[in-house]
């Protein structure tokens, strides 16, 4: 069932193809600017939610995306869980390391992602599927930026 092609308001959804990815983006920017990220800021975590998309789609075909706000302590922030059942990831450690790609691409997608959330784990074994954490904290900067400029 995909959840976001039947407009059910939900911050869960299955990817399949870039329709879907469309929708958890508007979904994800719209979560972000009312969390009171950065114009900027609602726009990379909105690029870093397209990029695992984009690997689960090629990699493993479908998965499932959840994005919800989230608070610790003082703290407010996105979290973005992506989980698929695919081939999995033989070596972790490369994967989220500056060009390391399988397929012949930059291999920008993983290291870049991580270097700008807050929080980014990656937990994944050959034939048993991947799981992508990752979580952006709210900061005074974005509430300046959001309404000063
Ligand atoms: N969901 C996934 N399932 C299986 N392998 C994955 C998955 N996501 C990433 N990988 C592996 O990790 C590698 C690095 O991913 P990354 O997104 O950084 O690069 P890429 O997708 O190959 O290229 P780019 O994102 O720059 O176009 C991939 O080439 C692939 O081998
Ligand atoms: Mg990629």
């Amino acid at each position: 069932m995909n959840l976001c092609k039947k407009n059910i308001p939900s911050d869960t959804f299955t990817t399949v193809d870039l329709s879907d990815v469309i929708e958890i983006r508007r979904y994800t920017r719209n979560l972000a600017g009312t969390l009171g990220f950065s114009k900027t800021n609602q726009t990379q975590i909105t690029s870093a939610v397209s990029e695992i998309c984009e690997n689960v789609i090629d990699f493993a075909i479908r998965g499932h995306v959840n994005v919800k706000s989230v608070n610790f302590e003082t703290r407010r922030g996105i979290l973005i869980k992506v989980t698929d059942s695919g081939p999995g990831i033989l070596d972790i450690s490369a994967a989220v390391k500056d060009g390391y790609s399988t397929r012949n691409r930059l291999g920008l997608g993983l290291p870049g992602t991580k270097r700008f959330m807050d929080i980014f784990k990656v937990q994944s074994k050959p034939d048993d599927g991947t799981k992508v954490v990752m979580c952006k904290w709210v900061t005074d900067r974005d509430r300046f930026m959001l309404q000063s400029v």
